[in-house]
């Protein structure tokens, strides 16, 4: 495939690695998805910025983002908590990115590594959120864009994945089948997979600004999180930007949806990690 969007600059990461979190084997920064060696998952390492601190440019180039992240951390008024409870609740309204979820964060990151490597084009699996987020970063930067979504997606969710100009793709039958569609085009055209579910080593690592800036906007470490939870790159990217802020680690809840199977999500993963090897 031409490497048509070769002209993108890399964002400010210089010396990054995708380490293998199977076997340790290291790699050059490149469109893979998993460990060439074993199949593992692979996790971005970079040296620390010289300032001793991770900075929104070290994830993102200034061509591919929309604005996404540092997000506010809002008090919620003590009238709305039960009385039962006596702490502080805070809530970080992620719905203020600019596709309205965290997605955007995740995406304008794997799209800055996508371009710079010279993808001609980008897919993402996804059962809303992160679709709406890659056809939404796809329309500004001009790349094309095909979304694959499971039957049974918000149709809210896919008029506006049809409203930023992507192509949509309706899979039949659950996420899964969405997972492997997205990876088949991936492989056909040459396209950067951004699909979100512990896929793309550069996106999720991008989520580690989420816990850093719970970490910063508070004087000590919360005594809980309670994260969303689909597949878990959320949860790792709080859990990992409490440890880059040098603070002491919160209890993290992972909260999932009552029809969501983590046992069902924890075979596919390994399913997939060691099919696609
Ligand atoms: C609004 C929202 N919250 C949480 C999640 C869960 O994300 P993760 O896959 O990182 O567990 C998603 C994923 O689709 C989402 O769209
Ligand atoms: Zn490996």
């Amino acid at each position: 495939m031409t490497a048509a969007f070769s002209t993108f600059p890399a964002p400010a990461s210089d010396g990054m690695l995708l380490a293998c979190l199977a076997c340790g084997a290291t790699h050059e920064p490149a469109l893979v998805y998993r460990c060439p060696s074993c199949g593992g998952i692979l996790e971005v390492h970079r040296p620390l910025a010289p300032s001793g601190r991770w900075r929104r440019q070290d994830f993102v180039a200034d061509a591919v983002t929309l604005g996404e992240g540092d997000t506010p951390l809002r008090e919620v008024s003590p009238g709305l908590v039960s009385p039962a409870f006596a702490g502080r609740l805070f809530v970080k309204d992620e719905t203020r990115n600019p596709s309205g979820s965290f997605k955007d964060r995740l995406v304008a990151a794997a799209m800055s590594r996508a371009l710079a490597l010279g993808a001609g084009g980008i897919v993402c699996a996804s059962s809303g959120n992160a679709g709406a987020a890659a056809a939404c970063y796809a329309a500004r930067t001009g790349v094309p864009a095909i979304i694959c979504c499971p039957e049974a997606t918000p149709h809210g969710k896919l008029a506006q994945i049809r409203a930023y100009g992507a192509t949509l793709e309706r899979v039949a039958g659950h996420y899964g089948h969405s997972f492997r569609r997205a990876q088949d085009i991936a492989a056909e055209r040459g396209y950067a997979n951004l699909t979100t579910t512990f896929l793309n080593p550069f996106g999720v690592d991008a989520l580690r600004l989420v816990g850093q800036e719970i970490a910063e906007a508070l004087d000590g470490t919360p005594d809980w999180v309670a994260i969303p939870t689909s597949s878990g790159p959320l949860v790792k990217g709080v859990h990992q930007g409490f440890l880059d802020r040098g603070r002491a680690l919160p209890r993290l809840v992972a909260a999932q949806a009552e029809g969501v199977d983590a046992k069902q999500i924890a075979r596919r993963l390994v399913e997939e990690t060691l099919t696609d090897a």
